[in-house]
């Protein structure tokens, strides 16, 4: 590094001498050139006035006066003599300290005499420099002869050789200047930035634990030190699962992992890629003020299919919904995400507003949400929506065809309430495609999803996949008798299939998750907690002893309202935990343009600042509602802190929060209060479960929880880790595309046979 320092203070030391020399050189030149001008000038200014004194005095040969004059002008600040010649170039009269070299009339005299005009001209005489300037002078009646004044100029020389000094010590300070600033900013920009990023990966290296905050963040390093984080993320990714897959490779054990079902599709699907279609994309890039950025939406769908393209590959059909989506995206709507590192595609398919407002606000969002939600909000059903949602079906059915080009026997993975048409409109084009759909959300019962005008004809769509996964099997049930009222069909209920037309489709539970990622060294201290509240209450500015978190997309089916009354009843009930309990709810805003959703948000905000009013001190307020999009990295500090999590689902087909909040605890602690009517809660049964709809109860259950001895949280939250590690999204994923591949052939038979 010094080496390179000194290279680049030498270039800039020559840089600035070079300009220095020639500018120097130019101004020394003009002025000198401006001051011999000067001289010049005063000279002929003097010597035309002496000639009009000088002439009389020749008239009759007054030497005396010629002398006298002559000696006045001697030695006058540059004006060193005077001297009067004859026309022979002898002295007539002359200053007395004049160089005797000047006995004779110099050349310039002589040519004045000659030229009878006047004559200036420099000479250098005896290392000193003169100037002349010579006039001639004649009496009316007598000889010609010449005035000569002579000059010293060697003043004008000296200032040539001054402005050389003057600059050179100029040149030398400007020297001393840049390779102080050059070593200053080396040293504090490059070489010490560079020293930490060294000393970083070095110990990460070597496996010693590396503080991010070490990193240089900003300036020259700053995209460095991003990417070099980036990079570090992912290497402790791999370390750890590779970490975990000799360790259940040690212990027998068969967990599934990334790489697991990565190279378990690749047999499975013999080389074909994974078409997943949803609605949701994985990644939507918003306009903010002048720049474009992505987000990664609140869904648990996104959260738990992203892992598994991330692991396999493939592409993700999804409606292009951000304002900057068109932009970020090629001519087909294709893009590599995730878009700091890419690993699939991601392909946008676009929409008219009329079809997004007709199929995804209305008949998705207003009637089969709230259809298959029992949670009394009545659904709206509306000829105008239908006809969007039939039409944008056969959008997605024509993407998803064109992506299948080439390919034999492509599998397909539809996704959600969405595309209830999709499988059948599928199966037309592409009969030996494998289809599976799977529904995000609960399936009601045979009454209440009866009173959906279409309800034949989403059976029928629904009925062309080859498969079709609920979360739990209390839905398949429901499913099935749906399909046992509604349709003509055959189904096998040891099976759990139906036969229509032919055609079989499996229904199946497949309870869906998350990734459980190990922390790297294994389980977490109970310290880890500790931190992540300092650090959260610290962000929030608040000061409590106990602390309960809520993560929701603001959705009437979330049970918020009712989590916030049983907050408040249970500050009533347990006024000890007044001043020492703050609940933080991040709510991130849905669906705001259905009217359902917008009030909610309204209304949400008026209910805690009326329980806030309530309680609230001048220090502490019992709810802190955060209305925003929170990333995944930002919720994660809140999982870690919060003494107890809040799920109270009025109705929920599986809810990812619950899992995502024990995934989260490595120090195996806090407690997890979950709604009975969360698909979760058939898995989770370390929880406190709860009827949301019972206040009295979710305040008994926060109680309970924020009392529990840390050994039973322990032993709790053990349990749950260990049941979500086993059953992780990658086993999902695997078990519904083994599932999809070993039905066909059945299918085939069955269908041959019949
Ligand atoms: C539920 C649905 C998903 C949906 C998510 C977010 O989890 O099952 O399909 O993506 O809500 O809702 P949004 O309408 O914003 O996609």
């Amino acid at each position: 590094m010094m080496r390179i320092t000194l290279r680049l203070i030498a270039s800039l030391v020559i840089v600035a001498a070079s300009v220095s020399f020639i500018f120097s050189g130019l101004q020394a030149r003009q002025e000198q050139a401006h001051l011999e001008q000067e001289l010049s000038r005063r000279a002929a200014v003097l010597a035309e006035s002496l000639q009009e004194s000088v002439e009389p005095l020749l008239d009759g040969g007054k030497l005396d006066g010629l002398h006298r004059l002559v000696e006045r002008f001697a030695d006058r600040e540059r004006l060193a003599g005077v001297a009067i010649y004859r026309g022979d170039r002898q002295p007539m009269a002359m200053s007395p300290r004049l160089p005797v070299e000047f006995q004779i009339a110099p050349e310039t005299a002589r040519q004045a005499l000659d030229g009878g005009g006047a004559v200036a001209g420099f000479l250098t005489l005896q290392g000193q420099r003169w100037h002349l300037q010579a006039v001639p002078v004649r009496a009316p009646a007598g000889p010609p002869g010449a005035l000569v004044l002579f000059h010293n100029a060697d003043y004008i020389e000296a200032r040539g050789a001054a402005v050389w000094r003057h600059n050179f010590l100029r040149l030398l300070l400007h020297v001393l200047l840049i390779s102080l600033t050059t070593l200053l900013i080396v040293r504090w920009y490059l070489t010490r930035p560079m020293a930490k990023t060294v000393e970083w990966l070095r110990r990460l290296r070597i496996g010693e634990p590396a503080d991010q905050g070490a990193l240089p963040h900003e300036g020259l390093f700053g995209p460095l030190a991003r990417e070099v984080t980036h990079i570090t993320k992912t290497l402790t990714v791999a370390r750890a699962a590779a970490e975990e897959e000799a360790r259940l490779r040690h212990t027998g054990a068969s967990r599934w992992t990334p790489e697991r079902l990565k190279e378990h599709l690749r047999t499975t699907l013999e080389g074909r890629p994974l078409l997943v279609i949803a609605n949701r994309e994985p990644y939507m890039h918003v306009r903010q003020g002048r720049q474009v950025r992505w987000i990664m939406p609140a869904s648990g769908l996104v959260t738990a299919m992203e892992p598994i393209l991330r692991a396999c590959g493939g592409t993700w059909i999804a409606h292009g919904a951000g304002d900057a989506d068109r932009e970020t995206a090629d001519g087909s709507g294709k893009l590599r995400v995730p878009p700091d590192e890419p690993m699939y595609t991601l392909r946008r398919v676009w929409l008219e507003k009329q079809e997004e407002d007709g199929y995804y606000y209305g008949f998705a969002n207003e009637g089969l949400w709230p259809l298959c939600h029992i949670a009394h909000t009545r659904p709206l059903f509306r000829a105008e929506d239908w006809r969007h949602y039939r039409q944008v079906n056969m959008t997605f059915a024509q993407a998803a065809v064109e992506e299948m080009r080439g390919m034999e026997r492509p599998y397909l993975l539809i996704q959600d309430y969405h595309f209830a048409l999709l499988p059948r409109l599928i199966r037309e084009k592409r009969p030996d495609a494998r289809v599976a759909l799977f529904w995000h959300i609960p399936w009601p019962n045979p009454e209440a999803f009866g009173i959906c005008p279409w309800a034949r004809e989403l059976l029928h769509g629904m009925l062309g996949a080859d498969l079709l996964g609920f979360h739990t099997q209390y839905h398949c049930n429901n499913f099935l008798d749906t399909v046992d009222q509604t349709l003509e069909s055959r189904i096998d209920w040891e099976q759990f299939a139906v036969n229509r037309a032919g055609h079989t489709t499996w229904v199946k539970p497949f309870p869906i998750s998350i990734p459980v990622e190990e922390p790297p060294g294994g389980e977490g201290p109970a310290a880890d907690a500790a931190v992540a509240k300092e650090a959260v209450l610290k962000e929030l500015g608040l000061q409590t002893r106990w602390l309960g978190v809520g993560v929701d997309r603001i959705d009437y089916t979330k049970g918020i309202a009712e989590r916030f009354r049983a907050i408040e009843r249970f500050l009533e009930h347990y006024p000890e935990f007044q001043g020492q309990f703050v609940f933080v709810e991040l709510g991130a805003p849905s669906r705001t343009l259905i009217p359902r959703y917008h009030e909610l948000g309204a209304e949400l905000d008026a209910e805690a600042e009326r329980i806030n009013r309530r309680f609230q001190t001048r220090a502490w307020k019992p709810i802190v509602f955060l209305q925003r999009h929170h990333s995944h990295e930002a919720i994660q500090p809140y999982y870690r802190a919060a003494d107890v999590c809040v799920v109270t689902s009025l109705h929920d087909g599986m809810n990812l929060v619950a899992k995502e909040y024990v995934a989260a605890r490595a120090d195996a602690r806090g407690v997890l209060v979950l709604s009975r009517f969360a698909g979760a809660s058939r898995e989770l049964r370390d929880a406190l479960l709860v009827n949301p709809y019972d206040v009295e109860q979710v305040a008994a259950a926060l109680h309970a929880a924020l009392t529990m001895t840390p050994e039973e949280q322990t032993e709790r939250m053990t349990r749950m880790r260990e049941l979500l590690r086993e059953r992780n999204i990658y086993r999902w994923a695997a078990d519904l595309v083994a599932e999809l591949a070993r039905l066909r052939p059945v299918r085939e038979r069955l269908t041959n046979q019949g």
